[in-house]
């Protein structure tokens, strides 16, 4: 698949679709899968921590695409299983894969390591069950996750450093974030493993970041009360107006927040996501694009 290819295709129409109710959450993650979309992707594929399997299931497309599914989350795992992307579903921890090593040529990762404190051994075990060759293909907030926040830069610039840090750690907390490594850390985390970072490229470039943060306040995404949160609320679902309201926002949200769906981190700059790829030493693989 080329990348022009990947530009024509609409993730974010299809992610407001399905996250109607936390539009920035559709924003983050379209912008994330037009990224990832651009990889190969060799089989036997394995999805590290899947969750529900929305997103496995939006970048694989065809059923049965993906090799093995895992997570230790079992209400999403049931999720991932009925999506149809995955042809197997384990309920296991990164930290103790249960494959023999070298079972599969890539490893894929949405958004999924930040949220593990100590995320070496994880890397490790990721790394035992790749075959020689293959790749450990990842997403996880940057580096400079922190200071793009709209809150953040509002802050700093206006000289309250205390502020823009104390909003930086409400952030932390309310997502389970644990670390923002760079480039060059991931890439000593990756050796550890045996494993060679092949490419770090950022992805959410600061106007983008900065609107979804404003955004999850506006829509109370960010666990704060708006009128947004109430109306979408699932307690009010059976009143039957939630239909008309999601097919509204789509398309009003489709149009209005394409420009940044199609925004690219500009050269030197960095961005709010960080893409990974690596590669363990060796050689091997089928290959196997994003649809
Ligand atoms: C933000 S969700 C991402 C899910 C999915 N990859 C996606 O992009 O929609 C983070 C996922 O990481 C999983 N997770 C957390 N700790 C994990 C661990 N130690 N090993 C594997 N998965 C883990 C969670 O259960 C959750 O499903």
């Amino acid at each position: 698949m080329t990348k022009t290819h990947e530009r024509t295709k609409d993730y974010l129409t299809q992610l407001l679709k399905a996250y109607w109710f936390a539009p920035p959450v559709a924003l983050w993650r379209a912008v994330e899968l037009r990224t990832a979309a651009e990889e190969t992707y060799e089989r036997p594929l394995l999805d590290l921590g899947c969750g529900d399997g929305l997103i496995g299931r939006i970048l694989f497309g065809t059923p049965g695409t993906v090799d093995v599914g895992f997570d230790p989350w079992l209400g999403q795992l049931e999720r991932a299983r009925q999506s149809g992307v995955y042809r197997h579903v384990d309920l296991a921890d990164g930290h103790h894969l249960p494959y023999p090593a070298g079972t599969f040529a890539t490893a894929f990762s949405n958004s999924v390591l930040e949220h593990i404190p100590d995320v070496a051994p994880v890397v490790r075990e990721t790394g035992r069950v790749l075959k020689p060759g293959g790749h450990f293909i990842f997403t996880v907030p940057s580096d400079c996750f922190r200071t793009l926040l709209d809150g953040y830069v509002r802050r700093a610039g206006a000289g309250d450093v205390a502020g823009a840090e104390a909003y930086a750690a409400s952030v932390d907390r309310w997502l389970a974030h644990h670390h923002y490594h760079t480039p060059e850390q991931w890439s000593a985390i990756l050796a550890d493993a045996g494993m060679a970072l092949t490419k770090a490229r950022y992805y959410i470039p600061e106007a983008v970041e900065r609107l979804w943060d404003r955004m999850n306040a506006r829509f109370g995404v960010n666990r704060q009360r708006s009128l947004w949160g109430i109306l979408a609320s699932p307690r009010l679902r059976p009143l039957g107006y939630q239909a008309l309201l999601s097919r509204l926002l789509v398309g009003h949200l489709g149009r209005r927040w394409h420009a940044y769906y199609e925004m690219d981190v500009p050269p030197d700059e960095k961005g709010g996501g960080l893409l990974i790829v690596a590669k363990k030493e060796g050689k091997g693989g089928n290959s196997r694009r994003a649809q």
